[in-house]
């Protein structure tokens, strides 16, 4: 199928026409504004409580759903299962509306800079039937990225210093925007750079160019306004940097949120005032490793991102506490390689997920998470995944506490 285009206005004059596939709206939005508990402490402007959220076994048909719900155990078997011939798989509905005319075909991305442009894939895995590619991180001059070495192996994940290699925003629209025109899965193009108007400067060349679906922000870049301070660990930087790009563009905007804060609610809170239509969450962790002798710091750039299975935990923190606090869609990211991930990210009250580090050892991975997740809804009677998002998230809303992260004694 080919991708439907479809024009996005701005002020009742024609602005871009983005590449999205299906325009009916999806579940999300009126699951997401009347099921999901938000704080209603935090956001003062929301006078009317959050309505209480569905049962999560509600629209189980079987009678021992609930139990497989709570347990989740039933995955690990239906992954193994063909879904084409599970009863009802054909009709189960994956679509996700991450806002602004950016409604994804299924929940599971690949993230930014771990699959390229989407088209160094091609000949090893059925690109089109990933629900949304974020290419390389791009910025607005070419960056010829760190030192080397870049990369290293962790027991459960990898570490990276890439530092943003890429071409710049010419070469990126004029190598590849066309070829993404061409292509029915939306490409929401990863943004850096190192102040306010580094941002602005690439989405405005982003801004209309066909092919490209909508733009991710990284915000983990450090800010040389501020000395070098991260946009995303600083609720005003993040705030301002979204605000700014929101002036900027009709695109859908998502932000990414950084792990390295100790309290990212405030951060993720400020940037969807600020006009984000969703956030990702989250980026790698900030960590090192030394070299065999240890006669120094392992990685050129002496510090890099962790990121795989080992931060699964911690991102799956993350998405739990901002799912309470935001209501706009929140995209989970961090060591997703198998169905239970995509499940626990689901419950904790994501709307989709993004996987990464698993793509270098198994690049079908995503494709087979889409047919995956369909067989679960199928097995359990599910024509949308809908009831998966937010079962773990707590019963009524609670304000958010005001001592930090929850976690810590
Ligand atoms: C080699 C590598 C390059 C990355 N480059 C970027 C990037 O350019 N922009 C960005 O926002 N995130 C980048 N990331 C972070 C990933 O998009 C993702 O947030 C992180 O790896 C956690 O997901 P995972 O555990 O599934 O890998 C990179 C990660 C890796 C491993």
């Amino acid at each position: 199928m080919k991708a439907r285009k479809r024009v996005i206005t701005s002020g009742g004059k024609a602005k871009r026409s983005p590449t999205v596939r299906k325009i009916k709206p999806a579940w999300v939005g009126p699951v997401a504004r009347t099921e999901r508990p938000r704080s209603t402490a935090a956001r003062p402007e929301a006078a009317t409580p959050a309505a209480p959220r569905a049962d999560p076994v509600a629209g189980l048909r079987a009678p021992d759903a609930a139990a497989d719900l709570a347990s989740g155990g039933a995955a690990a078997t239906l992954a193994a299962t063909e879904p084409a011939a599970r009863p009802g798989a054909g009709t189960v509905d994956l679509a996700v509306d991450l806002g602004r005319g950016l409604v994804l075909e299924n929940p599971v991305l690949v993230a930014s800079g771990t699959f390229g442009y989407g088209v160094e894939y091609g000949e090893v895995v059925d690109v089109q039937r990933i629900g949304a590619i974020c290419c390389k991180g791009t910025t607005l001059r070419p960056r010829v990225g760190n030192q080397p070495p870049r990369v290293t192996e962790t027991p459960a994940g990898m570490l990276n210093s890439i530092g943003l290699q890429n071409p710049g925003v010419d070469a990126v629209i004029e190598r590849y925007a066309a070829i993404w025109a061409g292509w029915q899965v939306p490409v929401i193009v990863n943004v850096a750079g190192e102040s306010i108007e580094d941002y602005v400067g690439v989405v405005r060349k982003l801004d209309g160019v066909p092919g490209v679906a909508g733009v991710e922000l990284n915000i983990s870049c450090p800010n040389v306004g501020k000395g070098g301070l991260q946009f995303a660990i600083d609720r005003d930087a993040a705030s301002a940097v979204t605000r700014a790009v929101r002036a900027a563009t009709d695109l859908p905007l998502i932000v990414k949120l950084s792990p390295n804060v100790s309290d990212v609610r405030p951060i993720a809170r400020a940037i969807a005032d600020a006009g984000a239509d969703a956030l990702s969450a989250v980026n790698t962790l900030s960590g090192m490793a030394l070299r065999p002798d240890r006669s120094g710091p392992l990685l050129g750039n002496v510090y890099g991102g962790l990121s795989g299975p080992a931060i699964k935990p911690v991102a799956l923190r993350i998405v739990y506490e901002v799912a309470q606090v935001v209501d706009i869609p929140i995209i989970a990211i961090g060591g997703v390689a198998g169905i239970d991930d995509v499940l626990d990210y689901l419950a904790a009250g994501a709307v989709a997920v993004q996987v990464g580090t698993a793509v270098f050892a198994d690049p079908v991975l995503p494709v087979r998470l889409v047919d995956e997740l369909r067989a679960v809804c199928a097995a359990r009677g599910l024509d949308s995944y809908g009831p998966l998002v937010g079962t773990a998230l707590p019963r009524r809303p609670v304000p958010p506490s005001a001592k930090g992260v929850e976690y810590r004694p």
